[in-house]
């Protein structure tokens, strides 16, 4: 193979919105193959710089924060830290993970904003948007409620109706009100600026549809669809107090589109980056050398394809993306994942209970991921990638190679001898296997790369089963010599062919076999671990999950559908109309348990003694679920006294404890606020 020169990349991976924690859809979605394309990019020596950073500009930060009582920035420090140390805790190799509420962020993306419009790209106009009169603002149309006019349920937004799933704008609302101060909004007339996006669609249609014919099919097809319905210009600002201010005249109370800020958040990172590093960010954006690279989920193809594109060619100085990777999603048990639903597996309590098991996740995520289409997360799959492909494959091989070197040679690296046919077709595959993993990545799909590398695992295990070295140590020692190098130059094999996919992995082995630095292109060799080195004991690279494992993360997602369940329950209707003359009719009162008993033969019923202020009586109550007698003793309650007495379990019970019940069936007793004595009444 001819050396080629290296290359530089930009390569970004989509900015997540700190507004939650990161969950297993971004990490196989995005972040796990922009990792693995990096690392093997620099095991080849290019020169790379991988960005991202927090997304914290936009409206649903603005919501979180109002909902929670703090302000915006308060909601993305949070955030921004619970999710950087997720990515650092999985090996996720940014060069640096920034955020757009930085200052070099705020300048570069006005700046951005600042140059397009003198050059006069921008069209301005003025419409008409709700406006809170109270407030004196005008509202994101997530707002902005209403009856939903497909489906007439209220609580409707002002982009979307969550019952019916139907996407709205937010004139069509019935009945619209601020979410803010939940007054009927007005309209008023804004101005704005708008990416004359038209404009663009035929150095577009060029670009993309004749020029970039190899991206992969999902962003291919989207771009074609959006590029066939034809572009209309779109809004770059919005009228909201969180984001970047539009930096021109007149603009008061606007701020830059998130949309239009954040991509800029991959240029900003960089000028950090370069800065912190002695390095040119403009080399990074502005030389023709350089292939800029895009990571993103198929819900953000647009804008990088089609928007930040324009926005770059608006501009002239900055290189265009030679391609955009975006994946589809994934799902969890066979449900959409969802951050407000809480049906997600997030990366911060995947390690509390998995502590250690980040390349486990990583593999599955990789092997798993929904590269062409949507595809399902579910630990049964977890578990059985786990146990019959780590262990039974990757792991095995590793631990037999070292184990058996360990017995036989006191863990020195035996002297290669003559080899055999079959020892030269073993190298000549593993010689073989550098070249297919990287073909696979270089096209973008991680999944067939991933089995590549796993062929390496796959050929030792073959190795040692075919040769069988622990028949020959009695026989032919010399034999053994061969196939134990031979077997150790695999595990060094796949030291550096695993690296991008399980970098924690690797390092065991590089360690194991006290490798030296390892580049991509000695890979494939047959004599990466010397003669005489001595290697140190098998490290546990993989273990065996148990069912219990799996059902205990399956009882977790079963809670969460409880409590969606029962947070989405409708409160039962009311009763049928009563009288004011009925309910004076009950004699209502203040009582307090004075002794209390379990019921032979019942689960439910507690036999209660109530000193009603009038008397002490018995009382049935069929709260022996909820309650021990013992708890109960000397709690105030509420009385009907003179409910007709009724024969409970053999017992008569003289009137009826009042409790409270809860959607789940939870019990609770009534009692007054303040102490009040025994046989106060009720009315
Ligand atoms: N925050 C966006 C999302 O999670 C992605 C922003 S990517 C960037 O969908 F290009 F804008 F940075
Ligand atoms: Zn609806």
């Amino acid at each position: 193979m001819s050396a080629k020169k290296a290359k530089r990349y930009t390569v970004t991976a989509a900015l997540p919105y700190a507004n939650g924690p990161v969950h297993i859809g971004h990490l196989a979605g995005v972040y796990v193959p922009a990792d693995i394309f990096t690392r093997f990019k620099r095991s080849k020596g290019d020169d790379v710089v991988f960005v991202c950073g927090s997304d914290e500009h936009g409206v649903p930060i603005t919501i979180r924060a109002k909902k929670e009582g703090i302000t915006p920035q308060e909601v993305v420090d949070k955030y921004h830290f619970i999710i950087k140390e997720a990515f650092r805790d999985f090996g996720i190799s940014f060069d640096i993970y920034s955020r757009t509420s930085s200052e070099t962020h705020a300048k570069t993306a006005a700046e951005y904003f600042k140059n397009l419009y003198e050059k006069g790209i921008f069209s301005e106009q003025v419409s008409e948007q709700y406006y809170d009169e109270e407030n004196k603002q005008f509202l994101a149309d997530r707002y902005i409620t209403g009856t939903c006019p497909k489906c007439q349920k209220e609580g409707a937004y002002g982009d979307q109706c969550e019952a019916c799933g139907s996407t709205l704008s937010a004139t069509e609302l019935i009945d619209p009100k601020s979410a803010i101060s939940g007054n009927k909004p007005v309209m008023k007339e804004t101005k704005h600026w708008y990416l004359p996006l038209d404009k663009f669609e035929p150095w577009l249609k060029e670009w993309i549809l004749e020029g970039h014919k190899e991206w992969k099919s999902n962003v291919y097809g989207q771009c074609k669809s959006w590029l066939d319905a034809g572009l209309m210009p779109r809004a770059v600002t919005r009228d909201l107090d969180w984001g970047v201010p539009v930096p021109v005249k007149d603009a008061e109370g606007k701020v830059l589109y998130v949309w239009f800020d954040a991509p800029i958040g991959y240029i900003s990172a960089t000028k950090d980056w370069a800065s912190e590093n002695g390095k040119d960010w403009e080399t990074y954006w502005k030389d023709e050398e350089t292939e800029l690279v895009h990571f993103i989920g198929k819900d953000n193809i647009v804008f990088h394809c089609i928007i930040f594109p324009s926005m770059l060619k608006a501009d002239g100085s900055y290189i265009l993306p030679e391609n955009v990777p975006a994946n589809e999603f994934l799902n969890l048990e066979g449900n959409k994942i969802s951050t407000s639903r809480n049906w997600a597996v997030w990366l911060h309590e995947y390690l509390e209970d998995l502590p250690g098991k980040q390349d486990v996740l990583r593999y599955m995520l990789c092997a798993n991921a929904p590269e062409t289409k949507d595809n399902d997360f579910t630990w049964k799959d977890f578990q059985a990638r786990n146990n019959s492909e780590l262990v039974a494959i990757f792991g095995n091989f590793v631990n037999r190679a070292a184990v058996l070197t360990n017995k036989y040679y006191g863990g020195e690296v035996p002297a290669l001898g003559e080899l055999t046919d079959f020892d030269k077709e073993v190298l000549e595959t593993l010689r073989n296997l550098p070249g297919k993993v990287a073909k696979s990545i270089e096209a973008y799909r991680f999944r067939e790369a991933l089995a590549h590398m796993m062929d390496a695992a796959r050929l030792g295990n073959k190795y040692l089963a075919d040769t069988e070295p622990w028949k020959l140590i009695k026989t032919d020692e010399q034999r053994v010599k061969t196939i134990m190098n031979i077997s150790l130059q695999i595990v060094a094999n796949l030291s550096v062919l695993a690296e991008p996919f399980l970098p924690f992995t690797s390092e065991k082995l590089a360690k194991m076999l006290a490798l030296p630095e390892l580049k991509w292109e000695d890979a494939g060799r047959s004599d990466l671990v010397a003669e005489g080195t001595k290697i140190g004991k098998a490290e546990l690279l993989f273990e065996k999950i148990e069912d219990s494992v799996v059902e205990k993360q399956l009882q977790k997602l079963e809670d969460t559908k409880k409590a969606n369940e029962l947070a989405n329950a409708p409160a039962l209707p009311q009763k049928e109309e009563t009288t004011f003359d009925d309910f004076m009719k009950m004699d209502l009162r203040i009582g307090r348990i004075v002794e209390a008993e379990k019921v032979k033969k019942s689960k439910k019923l507690l036999k209660l003694r109530v000193d009603t202020g009038m008397d002490v009586r018995t009382v049935m109550s069929g709260i022996a679920q909820y309650y021990e007698p013992d708890e109960v003793i000397g709690q105030k309650v509420t009385l009907l006294a003179n409910l007709a007495p009724r024969k409970i379990m053999g017992v008569e019970s003289q009137g009826m404890i009042l409790m409270a019940e809860d959607k789940d069936g939870t019990l609770a007793f009534l009692f007054p606020e303040k102490d009040v004595s025994e046989g106060s009444t009720i009315s």
